[in-house]
Formats: C-alpha cells, sequence, structure tokens
C-alpha cells in the first residue's frame, strides 16, 4: 500500500481535499493549539496594521503533512483583510514562471507559495530583490544586447510553507521575517478540533468516541478528520444515529486501526525489527527490504509515529526497537 492509501498517512489525499476546505477554521479562535504561533503571528499583524502598513513581513512555516500550515496562510490573509493567492512550488520551473505570478500580485496580497523547497533553485535570484524590496530585475535579449529592467512590485506578503526545511537553501531561508515551526498536537486539542469538526458535518459523536478517535490520529488534524469522517461513514451504514465508543473502535478496527493508533504497516516494521533483524540497529532500506513496505512510507507514516510513542528509536547505527516496543507486541 502506498503512502497515500492508508487511513493513518497525513499525505493529502483528493477524498481529504473537499474535507480540508469544509472544516478549515475560519479565524484564529477555531484554529487550536499552536498558541505559540498564533500569538506571534497577532503580534506581527497589529503591529502591521498600526502603522498602517499593507502587508506584514514574509513568513515561513514548516513542519508535517496536514498540522495547519495553509490553514495558517488562509488566517493571515483573512486577518489582514487580503486575497490569499496559492502556488504550488513545483509548478515553479523558471523565472518568467515566477515574474508571471508576481506582476500579478496586488497590493497588500498573500502570495501563499505550497511546497515552497520544490521551487526550481534558478528562481531564488529573482525573488531576493523581490522580498527585499519588491523589485523585479528581469532581463530582455540575449548576449550584447541583453539589459535589464526593474518592475515595481506592489507590497505583499510571501508566505512560505514546506515539509522538509532542510531542502531550502539558507540565502533563501533568511529572508523571511519570521520562520514558524508547525508541531504535533495534543491528543486533547486534536479531540477539540474533531468535536468541532463533527459539530460542522452534523455528526452526533460522544465525547468518549471523540477521544478514541483522537487517540487514533497520530497528533494530526488531517487524519483526525479523515478518521471521523470514515467514523461516521461506517456508522452510518449500521443505521447508527449517535456514535459511541463501542461504534468508533469497531470502525477504527475495521479500517484496521487498533487501540493506539497503530495500523498493520506499523506493527510490520516492529515485527521485521524484532524477528529479522534481532530489534535493530537496521537501516531504513534493510527494513523496508524485509518488510515489503516502501521506504518512503515507512519514512513518512510508520517511523514518525513508532518514534513519538516512544516505540522505535534512532541511533547512528539505524533504527532500534525500545522495551515499550516490545512490550506491546508481546515478545
Ligand atoms: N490548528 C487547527 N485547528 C483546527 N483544524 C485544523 C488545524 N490545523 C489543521 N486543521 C485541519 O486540518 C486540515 C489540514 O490542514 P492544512 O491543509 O492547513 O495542513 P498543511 O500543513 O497545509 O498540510 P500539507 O503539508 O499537506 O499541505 C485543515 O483543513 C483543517 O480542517
Ligand atoms: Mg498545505
Amino acid at each position: 500500500m502506498n503512502t497515500k492509501k492508508r487511513a493513518v498517512s497525513p499525505v493529502l489525499t483528493q477524498e481529504d481535499e473537499g474535507l480540508d476546505f469544509t472544516l478549515r477554521p475560519q479565524s484564529f479562535k477555531d484554529y487550536i493549539g499552536q498558541s505559540n504561533i498564533k500569538k506571534n503571528i497577532s503580534i506581527i499583524i497589529d503591529a502591521a496594521k498600526k502603522r498602517k502598513e499593507p502587508c506584514i513581513e514574509h513568513i515561513l512555516f514548516y513542519g508535517g503533512s496536514g498540522l495547519g500550515k495553509t490553514t495558517l496562510s488562509f488566517l493571515i490573509s483573512k486577518e489582514m483583510r487580503s486575497s490569499m493567492r496559492t502556488v504550488a512550488g513545483p509548478s515553479i520551473k523558471r523565472s518568467g514562471d515566477l515574474a508571471a505570478i508576481l506582476t500579478n500580485l496586488k497590493k497588500g496580497d498573500v502570495l501563499f507559495i505550497d511546497e515552497i523547497h520544490r521551487m526550481n533553485s534558478v528562481c531564488e535570484e529573482v525573488i531576493y530583490p523581490v522580498m527585499e524590496d519588491f523589485k523585479l530585475n528581469i532581463v530582455i535579449g540575449k548576449g550584447p544586447m541583453a539589459r535589464t529592467m526593474d518592475i515595481k512590485i506592489p507590497p505583499f506578503t510571501l508566505v512560505g510553507a514546506t515539509t522538509k526545511l532542510a531542502l531550502l537553501s539558507s540565502p533563501f531561508r533568511s529572508r523571511f521575517g519570521a520562520t514558524f515551526r508547525i508541531d504535533n498536537y495534543k491528543t486533547e486539542e486534536v479531540e477539540q478540533i474533531i468535536a468541532r469538526s463533527a459539530e460542522l458535518l452534523n455528526i452526533k459523536v460522544e465525547k468518549d468516541a471523540l477521544k478514541r478517535i483522537a487517540s487514533c490520529s497520530r497528533f494530526n488534524p488531517r487524519v483526525a478528520n479523515r478518521l471521523l469522517k470514515r467514523v461516521r461513514d461506517f456508522s452510518q451504514s449500521k443505521n447508527k444515529e449517535v456514535i459511541t465508543e463501542k461504534d468508533a473502535k469497531q470502525a477504527l478496527s475495521f479500517l484496521d486501526i487498533d487501540e493506539i493508533g497503530l495500523d498493520s504497516g506499523d506493527k510490520k516494521v516492529l515485527e521485521v525489527l524484532i524477528k529479522s533483524f534481532n530489534g535493530g540497529p537496521a537501516g531504513i532500506t534493510s527494513i523496508a527490504m524485509a518488510s515489503g513496505e516502501e521506504e518512503e512510507t515507512i519514512a513518512e507514516i510508520h517511523e514518525p509515529y513508532l518514534m513519538q510513542i516512544g516505540f522505535i528509536k534512532r541511533t547512528k547505527q539505524g533504527r532500534v526497537v525500545t522495551e515499550k516496543g516490545r512490550k506491546y507486541l508481546g515478545v
């Protein structure tokens, strides 16, 4: 099974697109958790408003999929009463692509570049003077006839999002006025998020059922919302009006998710480490080969969660199963 198909994968799927849109918080009040980031952004926005500036300093968000980077950018544009233009990093291949986007911006716009680490690095040189002085230098013509032209771009806020900060060059990173790391959520926060989602989707769920779904959601809002929807579908097929904890448990186990949120892929990784590698250390490539899972799936889905709950740890020599992990599998 690939990364996208797993119910517990945080990576955006087609199924999530509509759900993400419907459930996206419309104000900072609805944006649960990340209080430090919210506080800092509010200060930045307030200060810009007091100075009567049309935009704020450029902001970079980094953190795993589904943790709320796009949402934060959207909330910034709402708070600034401006429009958000969204561009996918991989679609910016040539300087001309970037110039076209920049020359179409209006004063105060938020330009959201998603997966900004995948923007072609030749475009970085073009974007630096724009980030610094809102000046676009373009070269017209070739050879001895070539000349440069400065085009003034209206002041705007660049918001970049990345899941892989290390892949962004340091000169690029340093041109953002503020960089925020979005962390995983606490289970109680995830519970609050899906309580709101249940209301919006008109789903009646008992508190204990919400708790159970939250505790299986890998501390991730997107996964939590997706599981809530799947549990709803399962319960509806059984004509249940109100979802109880028992229903949630049944639905989750039908989805191949156990009491603590592990799916068969997670267990396989643990088992392989214990049985084939005597508990480790083992490298990710060897684990992938022995378990039949893709390396990417292990790196993006299984390993982060198994590490967070303390079932495996990473050492210089490779991955090792902890005592807690062994106990859980009963080995
Ligand atoms: N703090 C939050 N409070 C409430 N809901 C949230 C929060 N963060 C995320 N969500 C929910 O999770 C969904 C996914 O969030 P979002 O699209 O912002 O993630 P992302 O970090 O941009 O993911 P990706 O890296 O895949 O682009 C949102 O539509 C929203 O419903
Ligand atoms: Mg996003």
